[in-house]
């Protein structure tokens, strides 16, 4: 399978700032834990200035839908502001009804009208199999013609239906009118990784296969499927968390640099680098399931959908080729941490390797990019005493301490999407590209092997390990 020829030359990254905002799904659990959330930090940096139209088939009023985000709002954010709230409020209004329901569109379509808009964003946090309906019905009522849709993950279930969801979406969108949301985009610490790489001279030589020994990314959960049971057994890791997050946050540390700043030829070496990726090879993957999963609601009881998988990845381009790329993911583990770590090679001669003494360790980079981001760069040093003798040392730096607090990654991907900024969605070829690389282990995922709660995974996970590498457990933040 290789990968699709996609036309970007037409792709307009940048696009006219919206003008209301539709939230299809909006009763829902994403709208509750990020949206509402998301809206209310908005308004509070004076960054909202549209109308929000939830569109749901729950049977409730503009009252119980203000009542609902309100409380959401109080639920997942910390310190809140009444004022805040109510002015949020007051953008809400609901079209209540069902989405096969013609007349579900007409009132939207007036509500719209009403508002004089003619750039919406329609935010489809609605489940994938809704994506195709409610791009045609909007073509019913024409308003595919006065605005984007953004659309959340799992874009498709593999190569095929992600290929055909795009068709569809295609026949009422144009790609530059497609954003599709890929919140580990939205992270700061992912995007730094860019600026870490290409900003810094120091990196960019020792970053390709004559200095480095291996790359492991590991997104490491401590929680379970959280009531969120029958959506994860229908999807599990691989589809999850695997063929989006962890390989955009792969593409990111592999690719070339961009031909220039603008955000199309980002996407062009992204598409690039997925292509020079051998899809996975299924001998060299571990799926696992933690010990209880079957028994959360929702799960089926003699499920087989892995909550953990590892994998090698190999990458055949001049600057990776031979580089094993080790990829691990899963719930129910000992952390929760999000973290890339780059392994050097060894100096050619080792001069500080005295009799007695400790080997030299490695040097390692470290790119925290979960909750407690940072870098850690793991350096030698020599140890005090009349050895040449040489122990790690760590030179490290915590985001949080250096910059403050930053954005949430749904409240930039809200305010880019109303923007109509494309730079930090995923594009077609890009997501396609992901899905050919994931396809051999959805075909042929082999067995599923059982894990205690609060450990790294399946021990065979050792297994799929080359050159004697092992598993980083991730650093801590710098204190
Ligand atoms: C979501 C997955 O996309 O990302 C969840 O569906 C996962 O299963 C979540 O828990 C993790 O996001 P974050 O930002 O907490 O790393």
């Amino acid at each position: 399978m290789s990968a699709r020829h996609v036309d970007t030359a037409q792709i307009e990254t940048n696009q006219p700032e919206a003008d209301a905002l539709v939230l299809f799904g909006a009763t829902g659990d994403l709208a509750k834990r990020k949206l509402f959330p998301s809206l209310y930090r908005l308004e509070k940096d004076g960054a909202l200035h549209v109308p929000v139209i939830g569109v749901a088939r729950s049977d409730w009023t503009d009252d119980d839908f203000r009542m609902h985000a309100r409380e959401s709002i109080e639920q997942h954010v910390d310190d809140v502001d009444g004022a805040t709230i109510d002015a949020l409020c007051e953008r809400l209004d609901l079209v209540q009804g069902d989405y096969s329901d013609a007349a579900t569109w007409n009132e939207l379509s007036d509500l719209l009208d009403s508002h004089d808009s003619c750039v919406a964003v329609f935010y489809m946090a609605i489940p994938p199999s809704l994506f195709p309906m409610v791009a045609e019905k909007l073509q019913s009522v024409d308003l595919h013609t006065r605005g984007r849709i953004v659309v959340e993950k799992p874009f498709g279930r593999d190569y095929a239906s992600a290929v055909e969801l795009n068709e569809t979406l295609h026949s009422v969108f144009a790609e530059d009118h497609i954003f599709r949301i890929d919140h580990y985009l939205g992270k700061e610490a992912v995007e730094d990784l860019l600026v870490f790489r290409f900003a810094n001279t120091l990196i960019e030589p020792v970053w390709n296969r004559n200095y480095v020994r291996s790359v492991q990314v590991t997104m490491a959960e401590t929680i379970g499927v959280e009531g969120r049971g029958s959506f994860y057994d229908s999807v599990g890791a691989i589809r999850d968390v695997l063929q989006n997050h962890l390989l955009q946050v792969v593409s990111l540390l592999a690719m070339e640099p961009p031909a220039g700043a603008d955000a199309g030829f980002l996407q062009d070496e992204k598409a690039k680098v997925i292509a020079a990726m051998r899809p996975i090879d299924c001998t060299a993957m571990v799926r696992g399931q933690y010990v209880g999963y079957r028994d959360e609601p929702g799960v089926e009881e003699d499920s087989d959908v892995e909550t953990f998988v590892a994998a090698r990845l190999e990458i055949d381009s001049w600057r990776w080729a031979g580089v094993p790329w080790y990829v691990r993911v899963g719930k129910g583990l000992a952390e929760s941490a999000t973290e890339a770590v780059v392994e050097l090679r060894e100096p050619p001669r080792m001069l500080f390797d005295e009799a007695g003494g400790p080997p030299p360790g490695r040097n390692l980079i470290r790119l925290r990019l979960g909750k407690n981001d940072g870098v850690t760069f793991v350096l030698q040093a020599k140890t005090p005493g009349p050895q040449m003798d040489s122990e790690d040392i760590d030179v490290d730096v915590d985001f949080a301490a250096a910059f403050g607090e930053r954005q949430d990654a749904y409240q930039r991907l809200l305010g880019d999407a109303l923007r109509g900024s494309l730079r930090r969605f995923a594009r077609q070829d890009v997501v396609e590209g992901t899905w050919r690389v994931v396809q051999p282990a959805l075909d042929d995922p082999g067995p599923v092997l059982p894990y205690f709660r609060e450990t790294w995974g399946p021990a065979e996970a050792d297994s799929i390990l080359v050159n004697n590498d092992t598993w980083y457990p991730p650093s801590k933040p710098a204190s």
